[in-house]
């Protein structure tokens, strides 16, 4: 189990400056944040690990920035404007409002299941025991208007998924990028949706950003595809630091699965209120191609010139989609990190986060104030910075600013001493191990790289 409790998080979360409730001093807005100087680095990170993953560290992939806004017909075609919504239940008393099946899962039935319908009729409000309506479908997608007149013509919708702007582009990039099937395209980008019941913190909220591939596939490899996908993107996280037992893999029953999927599995990561999503790959066959064809009039086959005699030659290509949430994958990296460890008679709290997604990968702190020491110090800073996330702190007793550091993951500190002046050595001290090692200045580079590039 991770070691962190949720107020723990928080509360450091404000503390250090990795997330911020947003518009606070207005009393905030429901559920949404905002990162802070150490968060929108951790953030950072992750995107920057899962795009090395997804598209340079192979050749099968290429990346997309797609706009938010797109033309109202593409949620017409992807189902959104028919299936995208949610069973909503208020309460007759006090009107507060929820999704139904949470109410239901909350009690221990699945809502697929044969006990449902009468668990169902038992429902009551959770805040005030009153009774609750007949549900409602209610459509997850925000809109708003485009240009300055507020009628349904000019009615669109913030995406509710980037997936649909890469599968807009399928042409575009195809043409453009010559690529051959099987091939993908990556994107990173903000998704909105109108969540009936937001919580548990950056988990669900109605502004986050997805990480999303779509890899176009002959029909009839999709199955293999679907399980090479599975498998990396599962590996993934355990590689950037996710300890396997809080990890699983989930595949969704037939009843459970969105209506463009023909299979799916589900990355999911043990939070403190128990195992949830982090990653979704389906199996959505040749669903979305097809339905944009059909809308928008436009050919959206491929044509496979090495396609062998006797067989068809042009067909709309099955997409393998992993689909991660940003926000949730930077959680689950930052509380499967967090541990508190036995120091002396207190307690150490020390975050082991990857190398990599580290905010801070290294802290130049000089032992004291000293105006000798300072010149180098920062000449020692300056050189750290250029190659790495590097801080510079001398407020503060030595103790308490390693300590600052592990609990924002810092992996190495470098601590100038007054012996630097004249030996033109430092001290590297490891977040994990506490172990302390002098080395000389020009080598820090080098041995610092090689520990992060390296180590773990
Ligand atoms: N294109 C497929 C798709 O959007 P999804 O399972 O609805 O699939 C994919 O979303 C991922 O996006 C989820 O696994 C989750 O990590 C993230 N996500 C979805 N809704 C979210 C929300 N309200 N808040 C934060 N992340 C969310």
């Amino acid at each position: 189990m991770p070691y962190a409790d949720m107020d723990k998080i928080l509360s450091l979360s404000k503390r250090r400056g990795f997330v911020f409730q947003s518009s606070e001093i207005y009393g905030g807005l429901g559920s949404t944040w905002d990162y802070g100087p150490l968060g929108v680095e951790l953030k950072r990170n992750v995107k920057e690990a899962w795009w090395q993953a997804v598209v340079y560290d192979r050749d099968d992939m290429v990346g997309l920035d797609a706009a938010i806004l797109m033309h109202p017909q593409v949620w017409v075609a992807s189902g959104h404007v028919e299936n995208f919504s949610d069973p909503l239940v208020e309460c007759k008393e006090c009107n507060s409002r929820f999704r139904q099946d949470h109410l239901l899962e909350a009690t221990g039935v699945d809502s697929e299941s044969p006990e449902a319908p009468a668990a169902l009729k038992d429902l009551v409000c959770p805040d005030c025991g009153g009774e609750l309506t007949e549900p409602r479908r209610f459509n997850l997608m925000f809109k708003t208007f485009m240009g300055p007149v507020e009628d349904t013509a000019n009615e669109v919708f913030l995406r509710p998924e980037t997936a649909q702007g890469i599968f807009v582009n399928f042409k575009n990039v195809l043409d453009s990028s010559r690529k051959k099937l099987p091939f993908g395209i990556a994107q990173i980008g903000k998704s909105f949706r109108n969540e009936i019941t937001p919580g548990n913190f950056t988990f669900r909220t109605r502004e986050f950003e997805q990480m999303e591939g779509e890899f176009f596939v002959k029909p009839g490899t999709d199955e293999e595809w679907l399980d090479q996908w599975v498998k990396s993107r599962f590996q993934w996280y355990i590689d950037y630091g996710i300890r396997p037992e809080n990890l699983r893999l989930r595949e969704h029953g037939s009843d459970e699965l969105a209506h463009y999927a023909k299979a799916c599995y589900d990355v999911e990561y043990r939070f403190p209120w128990g195992w949830a999503e982090l990653e979704g790959i389906a199996n959505r066959a040749d669903y979305d191609l097809r339905q944009h064809q059909q809308v928008s009039g436009q050919d959206l086959t491929y044509f496979d010139d090495a396609a062998p005699e006797g067989e068809e030659p042009r067909y709309l290509p099955y997409v393998i989609e992993p689909s991660g949430g940003v926000d949730r994958a930077t959680l689950a990296f930052w509380l499967d990190a967090y541990d508190e460890e036995p120091d002396g008679d207190g307690v150490r709290v020390v975050s082991h986060i990857h190398r990599k997604l580290a905010p801070i990968q290294v802290a130049a702190l000089p032992l004291s104030r000293n105006d000798k020491l300072l010149p180098t110090a920062r000449k020692v800073y300056d050189i750290l910075r250029k190659h790495f996330r590097s801080q510079y702190d001398d407020a503060q007793s030595i103790g308490r600013r390693y300590r600052r550091q592990d609990e924002i993951g810092t992996p190495y500190c470098v601590t100038i001493d007054f012996d630097t002046i004249d030996d033109h050595a430092v001290t590297i001290r490891d977040r994990d191990t506490m172990h302390q090692a002098r080395v000389p200045v020009s080598d820090l580079v080098d041995i610092l790289k090689d520990k992060i590039e390296h180590a773990w």
